[in-house]
């Protein structure tokens, strides 16, 4: 292991890392959405069947690949197979981390600007109809906030491993889930919960459409923080001695409990909140978490009082905010490892220049809700709707890109690597692993991974482009 690169400093601590960058605005506030848009539980059903069979031997190649080399996204495909074409894949994911983190750092922007409005005593304006599109209409608190969570971002990344990322995660994931776990019971408590729950668990499965399996396997990547070699970079921090499977397993499901929960407590937020939603009318939308939030927090101020509701929707919305900074943080990491490993410049200088270059991109999806006419009608697709820039950049790279990298990253595993060198990695620092079931069911589904996801994302193109739906 190459101790100058950086190591975690146990297994436990690479969990924590790995469940902090999959845990974050994808499960909080993409998962609600997606959710709410394709149908409840449904939606649900098809998302946790995705995460286990093609995602999490997805996620296993990650790691192991990182593992193996202790590289780069980049590095470690020239390192497997060099002189070839697939260190491709590895730009790709780098390009993926810059562009995804373009657009999600100004949603991150907005959370932590609403833990400072919320501070300054501003929850019951927040939870005014409206008042969400005034505040990302806004370019100065875009610029601001965004501004602020990116310095923070850099300041982590330049901070090294054991130091930056790690120490974070360690204190902040378990705080969010106890207080995730107490504002579900408060609004099970509230009228209508029971029939939010009923759309989100009781699955209607004649609302399994191809765009609720495209949207689904997107969110999952997402999520997942896969298909862009996250995983690959914090895998190249992994000790040979850990056993990596039972590490990706706890992420794979640590992720998908958070995702459940947030939909759990907003899903139910918006019947008893919106007394007029139905299955068929319930809102969704970027701003669900930041319209629905302030209104629960607002109803608690009857039982509670304004200034101790307004404490707990601070605190939530700063909470949220750490959960979108141990995701920055990776997707940050993930061009800075490739930029300090390839390009040979130093981690502080790698993670200022690529920071700084990212905010600019950034700039554009701070202007795209109304700022500026250019950005929120950047571009008019085939199929003939309308984008603004930071949806542009989240259909290309997040919905079409990640499963596009999961697609060639299970393809390279199956048949390129070679199920056999996966197997062995995978068998360091776990006993008995070779012969296993879970060899056998890993060693089978990777073979098919390739087929099921290149079938999802071509579909995914043709629907979200040109409004084709094949099947
Ligand atoms: N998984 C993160 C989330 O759910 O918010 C988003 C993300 C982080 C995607 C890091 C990709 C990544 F590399």
């Amino acid at each position: 292991m190459n101790q100058a690169r950086g190591e975690w400093s146990s297994k436990f601590g690479f969990i924590l890392a790995a469940a902090g960058s999959a845990i974050g605005l994808g499960n909080i506030w993409g998962f609600p959405i997606q959710t709410a848009k394709n149908g409840g539980a449904a939606f649900v059903f098809v998302y946790l069947l995705l995460t286990f069979i093609v995602c999490f031997p997805v996620v296993m190649t990650e790691i192991a690949i990182g593992r193996r080399t202790s590289k780069n996204p980049v590095g470690a495909f020239k390192e497997l197979v060099p002189k070839t074409q697939w260190s491709l894949v590895g730009k790709l994911g780098v390009l993926c981390g810059f562009m995804i983190l373009s657009f999600y750092i100004v949603i991150a922007g907005w959370v932590f600007g609403y833990f400072v409005e919320v501070t300054g005593g501003g929850l019951q304006r927040l939870a005014t109809d409206g008042e969400f599109g005034i505040f990302v209409g806004n370019p100065y608190k875009n610029l601001l906030y965004t501004g602020l969570f990116m310095l923070a971002t850099i300041g982590i990344v330049v901070g090294g491993i054991k130091n930056g990322i790690e120490r974070w995660a360690r204190l902040l994931m378990p705080t969010l889930l106890l207080m995730l776990g107490a504002l579900i019971i408060y609004v099970m408590t509230l009228e209508n919960a029971g029939k939010g729950l009923a759309f989100y668990l009781i699955p209607d499965f004649s609302k399994i459409t191809v765009p609720v399996v495209n949207s689904a396997l997107s969110q999952a990547f997402f999520s997942l923080s896969l298909g862009m070699g996250a995983l690959i970079t914090y895998g190249s921090y992994v000790s040979k001695k850990d056993d990596i499977i039972s590490s990706g397993f706890i992420v794979t499901v640590l992720d998908s409990s958070i995702a459940l929960l947030a939909g759990l407590l907003i899903i139910p937020a918006i019947f008893t909140l919106a007394p007029n939603t139905t299955a068929d009318t319930i809102q969704a939308g970027p701003g669900l978490i930041f319209v629905f939030l302030p209104k629960v927090f607002m109803n608690l101020a009857s039982d509670v009082g304004y200034f101790f509701a307004s404490f707990l929707a601070a605190f939530f919305f700063l909470l949220i905010s750490f959960a979108a900074l141990t995701s920055t943080i990776s997707l940050l990491e993930v061009p800075t490892s490739y930029v300090v490993d390839e390009k040979k410049i130093v981690r502080k200088r790698a993670a200022i220049l690529t920071g700084g270059v990212i905010f600019i991109i950034a700039i554009g999806s701070m202007l795209a809700n109304g700022a500026s006419d250019f950005f929120t009608h950047f571009i008019t697709y085939p199929s003939g709707s309308d984008k603004d820039f930071l949806s542009f950049v989240g259909d290309v790279f997040f919905e079409m890109c990640l499963p596009l990298g999961g697609f060639l990253l299970s393809a390279f595993a199956a048949f390129r690597w070679k199920t056999q060198n996966l197997r062995e990695e995978i068998a360091q620092g776990r006993e008995n692993y070779i012969g296993s079931i879970l060899d056998k069911w890993i060693s089978f589904i990777i073979y098919l991974c390739p087929f099921i996801i290149f079938f999802i994302f071509i579909n995914t193109v043709l629907a979200k482009f040109f409004d084709i739906v094949l099947f």
